[in-house]
């Protein structure tokens, strides 16, 4: 079955080209237009989708050596995410579909999100713990199977992307803040500031970072004492020593033989060294994907749906019944 996947959630457009779990092409057109505003304008992200949505398709069909007369369903992401973004490529891919008399197979991006890792490391043993980490989400997921899945926690405000973003911005470095403050924190001291750990003493695997931004903003406000990079090593370690602490709980919790992450987080270098030295100690497996797959893109979208498609044999949508999805999770 060749999909032809389409993701718009936020300011990513993608389109990807999948075959029976093989990824025959991945496109994907960031928007640097939002770089100067410190955060995603969805007014404009919408209309950058507009402007990417067809070349970037053709560019995709063109790399997997497709044309429309060999894709057999269009995958689309129907949310979550912004209102306006969703609606361009939900409504380009249902003229896709109707055009080619295609079906239309919805797809959660949180889920996709879940279940990237699976997309290059096709062995990891389940139950498993997928940490699911980016600019709009952050959230634990217990994975019983490539079907089965229940969230164990989540954060209770800020997603943790955007607590880097955010307080990348107090900073005055650019955006997206994250890899200025992975960058900065690599000749910083880690344990210069103590900055709050969220919920240090919840018994839920909920997370919050929103006080973390309130404490940086205190900090700086009362002038700036150490260096920027004893200030961004403080902020990193104080981020992922929560999404390190729950995640491992979660490990404990269900029992997991092995962890995922997955979200633009997840290129986090502090995250990603803690997180396999944890996963090593226990002797548990831990599977990252590959950058491309674990930032937005289209692969996981048509990967996901075709899981769904042979694994529990769900069947392509009519395009007129699917609509914009804003639940934060099935
Ligand atoms: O998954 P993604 O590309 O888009 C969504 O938010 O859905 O994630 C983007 C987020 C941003 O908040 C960005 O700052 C963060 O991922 N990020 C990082 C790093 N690279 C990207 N955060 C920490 N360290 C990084 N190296
Ligand atoms: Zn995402």
């Amino acid at each position: 079955m060749t999909i032809l996947a389409i993701e718009s959630s936020c300011d990513d457009t993608a389109v990807a080209i999948v075959r029976n779990g093989t990824v025959l092409s991945s496109v994907v057109s960031s928007q640097p237009i939002h770089n100067s505003y410190g955060g995603i304008v969805p007014e404009l992200a919408s209309r950058e989708h507009v402007k990417a949505i067809s070349p970037l398709t053709t560019v995709a069909l063109a790399d997997a050596g497709c044309t429309m007369q060999n894709v057999d369903a269009i995958a689309v992401t129907t949310g979550p995410g912004l209102a306006g973004s969703l609606v361009v490529g939900l409504n380009f891919a249902k003229g896709l579909a109707l055009a080619h008399s295609v079906p239309l197979i919805p797809v959660h991006h949180i889920e996709a999100h879940i279940y990237s890792a699976f997309l290059e490391h096709q062995d990891v043993p389940f139950p498993s713990v997928g940490l699911v980490v980016s600019g709009g989400h952050t959230a634990i997921i217990a994975v019983e199977d490539m079907a089965t899945y229940r969230m164990l926690g989540s954060t209770r405000d800020d997603a943790a992307g955007e607590a880097f973003d955010k307080v990348a911005k107090m900073l005055g470095l650019g955006y997206p803040g994250g890899p200025h403050i992975d960058r900065l924190a690599a000749n910083g001291n880690p344990h210069a500031i103590e900055f709050p750990r969220g919920m240090r003493v919840s018994n839920t695997l909920d997370m919050s970072f929103s006080g973390l931004k309130t404490a940086v903003r205190t900090y700086l406000q009362s002038g700036l004492k150490h260096s920027i990079e004893d200030v961004c090593a403080s902020v990193q370690t104080a981020i992922v020593d929560v999404l390190i602490d729950r995640t491992m709980r979660a490990v404990e919790e269900i029992g997991a033989l092995s962890v995922t992450i997955s979200g633009g987080v997840s290129a986090n270098s502090e995250l990603r060294r803690r997180l396999t030295e944890e996963c090593q100690r226990r002797s548990i497996r831990i599977a990252i994907p590959s950058l491309q797959y674990s930032i937005d893109n289209a692969a996981m979208i048509g990967f996901l749906a075709g899981v769904r498609c042979a694994v529990e044999q769900e069947k392509p949508s009519d395009w007129r019944t699917v609509t914009v999805n804003p639940n934060p999770i099935r």
